[in-house]
């Protein structure tokens, strides 16, 4: 996998599968996988799926499953049989859970965790408990995620390099918070670019708005793509 180019994943935030379904048919060869999230997926349930299924899509279903071992075995397996191409759970729930989790992996599937959600700051970590440092917490629980058989994590394009080095290169990372340098960030505050992310390393770069919202989807995608292939900014 470290060799492979580092692939765009388009987040179909929308209330309606119908302006999602549009984005999907604009943005057309230039992008293959899109993450499905809890907005869409709570309307909709395996119906947003199937349009991007049909058009031969992949599928980050986006649901960060957390609950006990048992529980999320099965709503793997049911994120699988729906067309689900790579799943995530929170990392919190611990190494039994993340290692049911991974038992329900298919050969051509993704199962992945998410780490420490990056809107939470030290302040909020401690909040609950946790009294080590947020990049200390975002590697214990990267670590704990490939012990547990998982292929890999969320993560800010910040911890790239650090999961790299504590998980290996085969460990697949995925990044949001990706923004070209000549775009508007919205309300990400730590963002990086698609070239150095890809840099840096990540296998899967997630890109919300600045494809669902640019004038031509298609066009904003093929230069996300482009950035990818040649590191460019
Ligand atoms: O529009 P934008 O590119 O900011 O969208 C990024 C997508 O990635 C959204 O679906 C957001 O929920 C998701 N995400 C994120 N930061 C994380 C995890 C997920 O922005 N740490």
């Amino acid at each position: 996998m470290s060799n492979q180019p580092t692939q765009l994943i388009v987040a179909l935030d929308f209330d309606s599968l119908d302006e999602a379904t549009r984005l999907v048919d604009a943005a057309g060869a230039s992008v293959l996988w899109y993450k499905v999230g809890k907005q869409l997926f709570t309307r909709y349930g395996p119906d947003a799926l199937r349009p991007l299924k049909k058009a031969g899509k992949k599928v980050f279903l986006d649901l960060k499953f957390h609950d006990i071992p048992n529980t999320v075995r099965q709503a793997v397996r049911s994120a699988l049989d729906i067309g689900a191409d790579m799943v995530n759970v929170h990392a919190g729930g611990g190494l039994a859970m993340m290692a049911a989790a991974a038992e329900a992996r298919r050969p051509d599937s993704l199962v992945i965790a998410v780490t420490v959600l990056t809107s939470m700051d030290q302040q909020a970590l401690s909040q609950v408990g946790v009294q080590s440092s947020l990049s200390d917490q975002v590697e214990r629980l990267a670590r704990l995620a490939r012990q547990a058989g998982l292929d890999g994590v969320v993560a800010s394009g910040h911890e790239i390099t650090m999961i790299r080095a504590a998980c290996g290169p085969d460990f697949v990372q995925v990044i949001p918070g990706i923004r070209l340098a000549s775009g508007s960030a919205d309300d990400q505050k730590r963002i990086m670019t698609p070239g150095a992310a890809a840099e840096a390393g990540a296998q899967f770069i997630v890109v919300g708005r600045p494809v669902t919202r640019a004038d031509d989807p298609a066009a904003a995608a093929s230069e996300i793509v482009r950035q990818l292939e040649c590191g460019g900014s």
